[in-house]
């Protein structure tokens, strides 16, 4: 079985991006010159996904839009002899193919996943938070799908965080760890510091079976009162292997402006030709000088 479906929920306010989120969603920001949720979109076409579902709030339509052909500006392009970026405007139609499904109540993460489920019916698949964008040569969505092929069950992608994330996340209690994979225990949703078995945060990419679907059915309101995702990998828990994987690749939380800026400045370090200029300006900044 080849895993090729992957749910991106995205029905959140993005309260935390006000006021430009009046306007847009919070998925369509951009870091540097493309919306976040693209490079999400490439990690999972790297890792072999062909169907992506978004899980959408009502009125959330600036994403549709984004993945509409546009032949006037293909057009425009083509005129200009501007090739390259040509080719990124049609590859975004081309790379996967794109669902949407509306959540209509935002009920919870779980809440979210478990609209999914007429469209992945009896497949295992991706769950990718668009909150949390990794960034590496290797795709960490690859390689956890990989884990899974040799050893089939729940598969996470988790951290080491510090203490003031602990009750932000959920959080692994390890049984074994082997490299950079541990056999999971269980799984708790926004513990208190002093109740969590560990500093182990899951960040937002799981490899999930599709018995995940029954769970989130049956389970009741968690933590701040939601349908939780890790509610239900902890049941299922019972009956099927988990593991976690603890990636290498960069990872940033772009659910805060601190953490997008931080993401945009590392694609610009790493983009040419305005990677030099950027390394110039920054050293020339008076208010870093300073403080060297
Ligand atoms: C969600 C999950 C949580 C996970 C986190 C990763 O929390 O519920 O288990 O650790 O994403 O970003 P949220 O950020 O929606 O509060």
């Amino acid at each position: 079985m080849t895993i090729t479906k992957a749910v991106i929920p995205v029905a959140g306010m993005g309260t935390r991006f006000l006021p430009a989120t009046l306007s847009v969603s919070k998925v369509m920001i951009p870091i540097l010159d493309r919306p976040s949720i693209h490079y999400a979109i490439e990690e999972l076409h790297q890792a072999g996904i062909t169907e992506i579902i978004f899980i959408i709030s009502p009125d959330q339509k600036s994403i549709k839009d984004y993945f509409q052909p546009r032949p006037d500006i293909e057009a425009l392009l083509k005129n200009r002899g501007e090739l390259e970026l040509l080719k990124t405007i049609q590859a975004i139609q081309n790379l996967v193919h794109i669902n949407f499904v509306t959540q209509e109540s935002p009920l919870g993460l779980g809440h979210a996943i478990l609209q999914s489920k007429p469209l992945i019916k009896d497949e295992t698949f991706v769950v990718l938070l668009p909150d949390d964008l990794i960034f590496g040569n290797e795709s960490t969505t690859s390689e956890m799908i990989k884990i899974f092929y040799k050893t089939p069950g729940i598969i996470l992608a988790a951290k080491e965080v510090p203490d003031e994330m602990v009750s932000k996340l959920g959080i692994i209690d390890p049984l074994d760890v082997n490299n950079n994979q541990i056999k999971v225990k269980s799984v708790i949703e926004k513990p208190e510091l002093q109740n969590a078995p560990s500093n182990l945060g899951i960040v937002g990419r799981y490899v999930l079976p599709k018995e995940i679907f029954s769970k989130l059915e049956s389970i009741q309101p968690g933590a701040l009162g939601e349908i939780q995702l890790t509610d239900a990998i902890d049941s299922l828990m019972n009956e099927m292997s988990c593991i976690a994987y603890q990636f290498t690749s960069d990872h940033f939380d772009i659910g805060t402006p601190l953490g997008l800026v931080k993401a945009s400045v590392y694609q610009s370090l790493i983009r040419e030709p305005i990677n030099t200029d950027l390394e110039i300006w920054l050293k020339s900044i008076p208010q870093l000088k300073e403080n060297s």
